[in-house]
């Protein structure tokens, strides 16, 4: 059967740089299928709405990751760390504990940044995150993208840089591959 991967953009910005990052792995990658994860109805975590299924955008949002086959977080950096945003949608993906949809669920991080430090730093945070929930996070391979202003075309919002399109293609193969390992690490 045809994988599905799920992604998750850490920013709500129409014209978020990130977005358009994403927006892009499915025609660099189209062997298997995508499903863009929304983030931007989630409530404030608050332990007092996690209750059964929780709200509705909740229990929508954990569905989602749990039909994927495996999740990319494609986000931008924040004050050298996680967007708060994301790190409440993760939060929300990581409970109830036994049953949370992150747990053994392979997760590969892509980050992009007009900066030049291609969010290292929020990558690092995403991942301590990601294994706190008990995800299997892609190991060794990173994918930085910084100055990304030059490197897509905002009108089109595609990511235009061929050298970047051929290391992102590269990232989400070896994520594929990953996929297919992560079974064996029960
Ligand atoms: C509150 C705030 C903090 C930021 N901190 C960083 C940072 O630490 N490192 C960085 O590379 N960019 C930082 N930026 C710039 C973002 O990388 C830039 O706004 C980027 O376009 C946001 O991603 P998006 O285009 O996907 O929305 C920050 C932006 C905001 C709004």
């Amino acid at each position: 059967m045809t994988k599905k991967i799920g992604i998750i953009v850490g920013s709500l910005r129409e014209n978020s740089f990130n977005r358009m990052i994403a927006e892009t792995i499915p025609e660099l990658e189209p062997s298997v299928e995508y499903e863009l994860i929304s983030l931007a109805e989630l409530p404030l975590y608050n332990g007092d709405l996690d209750r059964g299924d929780g709200p509705e955008s909740v229990r929508l949002f954990r569905e989602a990751i749990k039909r994927a086959d495996g999740i990319i977080i494609v986000s931008p950096e924040y004050n050298s760390g996680i967007p708060g945003v994301l790190k409440n949608a993760l939060d929300w993906a990581s409970t109830p504990t036994k049953t949370a949809v992150l747990r053994r669920k392979p997760a590969g991080i892509v980050g992009a940044t007009p900066g030049v430090k291609g969010t290292i730093l929020s990558q690092q945070q995403i991942r301590q995150t990601l294994e706190a929930t008990q995800a299997y996070v892609l190991p060794f391979q990173k994918m930085y993208i910084s100055q990304v202003m030059d490197k897509v075309d905002a009108q089109r919002r595609i990511l235009t840089d061929e050298t970047t399109r051929s290391y992102l293609q590269r990232y989400v193969q070896q994520f594929i591959h990953w996929i297919d390992q992560v079974p064996s690490l029960d």
